[in-house]
């Protein structure tokens, strides 16, 4: 039985559903993969941190983050240590780094990961931040200390993506893609065209855990870009950042305009894509009103779907309906089993 060592840090809706699953596939790990682990420490921005080589409660620590309550009151240690110390500190043979999303640098994510992999830990994120920001840096930091830096949940949470094409896929060339990829966003409009306010319809996103930390990010098509920026950077091999993707959000659609469409058989969509131009890409999210033969029209609410083309399966296309903190969790252990067997 393989022991490991884990390190959570940040633990908020993905941290802690990743906890839950934890707990209850424990037994499948142990049997299917000789797998058994023990969390040796936690790590939030304002709820405190707790390290214990030990082994952290983590039943106990989920009932205190339920219950908006400190962490720190399950081992005595320094509460205020940033991110950097506390991978330094944790002494864990796998980091799960889930802090929020810095669309513009990565940061400081990037440098909590980077710490990590330079110690020999294998890093597992579903933070898109330092996949498009530090991409070729932190693949190569990874390689050089023979762990693995997994980012599956970054895009469509834990639907397989990177693992298809990085394992099931083997010498295909991706050409182009598009899909829909931001939840909020699409269920915005979803929830508009059955007549709520766009701030009704907001609020709903942000209740059941899908929103940002900040929602702006999603509205604004920022959440949307970084994905196809994760997408085209470790799919295509091309660097490529959010800020030169042609981006545009869904903050200046109106109920109006959603309703109207609507009335006539077209349908609201934030579509992402991305497509080969040379040597180069060309990318792109914006608001488009689809009709009901194209095949996104149908993606409804929370759900996302994409279609790859390339040179070898035509068009293949991935949808997932109602995902959340669970199937981000889903994500990440699914990485973690990858990158410690
Ligand atoms: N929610 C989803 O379904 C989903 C899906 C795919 C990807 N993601 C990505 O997963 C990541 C986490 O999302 P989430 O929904 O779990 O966010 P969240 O609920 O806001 O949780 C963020 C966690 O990070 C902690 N934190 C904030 N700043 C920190 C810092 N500097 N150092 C250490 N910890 C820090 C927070 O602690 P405090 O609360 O104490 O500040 C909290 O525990 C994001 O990058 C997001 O883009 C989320």
């Amino acid at each position: 039985m393989k022991k490991i060592k884990i390190a959570l840090l940040g633990f908020g809706n993905v941290g802690r559903a990743l906890a839950q699953l934890l707990l209850e596939k424990r037994e499948v790990l142990q049997k299917r993969y000789q797998i058994d682990w023990t969390v040796v420490g936690i790590a939030t921005g304002r709820h405190g941190s707790v390290v214990n080589p030990a082994g952290v409660d983590l039943s106990e620590a989920l009932s205190l983050a339920v219950a908006d309550k400190e962490i720190s009151s399950l081992a005595p240690n320094d509460t205020d240590i940033d991110g950097v110390a506390f991978v330094r500190m944790s002494g864990a043979d796998v980091l799960f780094e889930n802090t929020p999303v810095n669309y513009q640098t990565g940061q400081p994510a990037i440098d909590y990961i980077a710490t990590a992999l330079g110690m020999g830990m294998h890093v597992i994120t579903a933070n898109k931040g330092p996949v498009v920001h530090a991409f070729d840096r932190l693949v190569e930091l990874a390689q050089t200390n023979g762990v693995r830096f997994f980012h599956e949940s970054t895009v469509m949470d834990g639907a397989p993506i990177f693992s298809l094409w990085q394992e099931v896929l083997p010498a295909a060339k991706l050409h182009s893609f598009r899909g829909v990829l931001n939840s909020t966003s699409n269920l915005i409009l979803t929830l508009m065209e059955a007549g709520k306010s766009f701030d009704e319809a907001l609020a709903h996103a942000q209740a059941i855990g899908i929103a940002e930390t900040d929602p702006s990010g999603d509205i604004m098509g920022w959440d949307a870009a970084v994905k196809v920026s994760a997408l085209v950077t470790a799919l295509m091999g091309i660097p490529l950042t959010p800020d030169k993707v042609d981006r545009k959000g869904i903050e200046d659609i109106s109920l109006e305009a959603v309703i109207k469409a609507r009335d006539v058989g077209l349908r609201w969509k934030l579509i992402c894509q991305a497509w080969r131009e040379g040597e180069g890409v060309e990318a792109s999210v914006g608001p488009v009103q689809i009709d009901p033969n194209d095949s996104l029209y149908n993606v409804m609410g929370t759900s996302s779907a994409v279609t790859f083309v390339s040179d070898v399966l035509g068009d293949l296309t991935i949808t997932e309906t109602n995902p959340g903190p669970h199937t981000t969790a889903y994500g990440l252990l699914a990485d973690f089993i990858r990158a410690v067997r």
